[in-house]
């Protein structure tokens, strides 16, 4: 099965996986896009000498299409930015957190594709106008920054998907078969997971994280800084279920993600997490994950195809 996505972006399972700061580097993104999907590569952390690396990396550990996410509310210098993922040969771009008119024409300009990620129908349009070449719709069920007032998927993505020409991925929720056949049917061409990849065995955060989110129930997780903003969804640890208290929340020092990021100290920092938490029990290979959920889905819409004949 092909779909707008699996097209347009020359990859055989429609999944991206989702930018993380520190974690979407080299060693996940090239398992994912060695796997079928699409790698993307972080710069959330603004380490653009270590990006710089990885992208040599990649280049090294895959020939497959992979991209790069520019979070925008990281991005010191747009003209700088546009140039760097340029002069590294990027040919797709996911922009985030920021506004889509800021960057859009001047990545098109230099020949990269273009998805914008949008937490409500209001922002898709602006993307739209923008002159993206697709949508990642972003739930308020998924893990990391979060709109606290946002929709979830099932709601956010039919609205979206039957408002716009340009292709729509789903982000929020998504982690196997199911939830990809569920994404198709509510008018996506492609999912991005984020927690299910966090939680791969090539993802390169400390077991502890990992073992948390298998752990975790489906109402372990948390939106902290619902009054401060932006949200963030974390799982629930003590030090989260204290900071939400008041809606405010201060995101921590560099030092303290890296605690909990690399050294497994879940009281540390915020460990970002959606509520599909609750449907993910194993740390699994990249591999594992895109396959089983790919031939899952195809399977769940071909039988449904054929009850809808019948
Ligand atoms: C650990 C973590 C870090 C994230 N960092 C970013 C980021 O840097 N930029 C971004 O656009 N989204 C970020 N996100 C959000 C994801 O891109 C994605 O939308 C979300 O994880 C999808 O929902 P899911 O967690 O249910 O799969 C992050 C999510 C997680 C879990």
């Amino acid at each position: 099965m092909q779909t707008k996505i699996t097209n347009l972006l020359q990859i055989e399972i429609p999944v991206i996986q989702a930018p993380m700061g520190y974690i979407a580097r080299a060693q996940l993104a090239s398992a994912v896009s060695n796997a079928g999907g699409l790698g993307i590569i972080e710069t959330s952390s603004g380490d653009l000498e270590a990006i710089k690396e990885e992208i040599v990396k990649m280049r090294d550990l895959t020939d497959k299409t992979w991209g790069v996410n520019i979070a925008q509310m990281f991005v010191k210098d747009p003209v700088e930015i546009v140039e760097f993922v340029h002069k590294q040969g990027v040919e797709f771009v996911t922009t985030s957190a920021g506004d889509p008119s800021v960057l859009t024409s001047s990545l098109k300009e230099v020949g990269i594709i273009v998805f914008h990620v949008v937490p409500t129908l209001r922002a898709a349009l602006k993307a739209v106008a923008a002159g993206v070449d697709g949508l990642v719709v972003e739930g308020v069920e998924g893990g990391g920054f979060k709109n606290p007032d946002g929709a979830s998927s099932i709601v956010l993505t039919p609205l979206i998907a039957s408002a716009v020409e340009v292709p729509v991925v789903v982000a929020g929720g998504v982690s196997d078969g199911r939830s990809m056949a569920a994404a198709i049917a509510l008018g996506a061409e492609g999912v991005q997971m984020g927690t299910s990849m966090l939680s791969s065995k090539e993802s390169p955060v400390h077991d502890n994280w990992k073992q948390a989110i298998c752990d975790a129930q489906e109402t372990d997780t948390l939106i902290l800084n619902r009054v401060g903003r932006p949200g963030f969804r974390v799982l629930k640890t003590e030090n989260t279920v204290e900071q939400e208290k008041g809606g405010t929340a201060q995101f921590p020092g560099i030092e303290k993600v890296l605690e909990l990021y690399f050294e497994g100290d879940m009281e540390a920092g915020f460990p970002f997490s959606g509520q599909v938490a609750g449907r993910i029990n194993k740390i699994q290979p990249v591999a594992k994950i895109l396959e089983e959920a790919w031939t899952e889905c195809q399977a769940i819409l071909k039988e449904l195809g054929q009850r809808a004949s019948q």
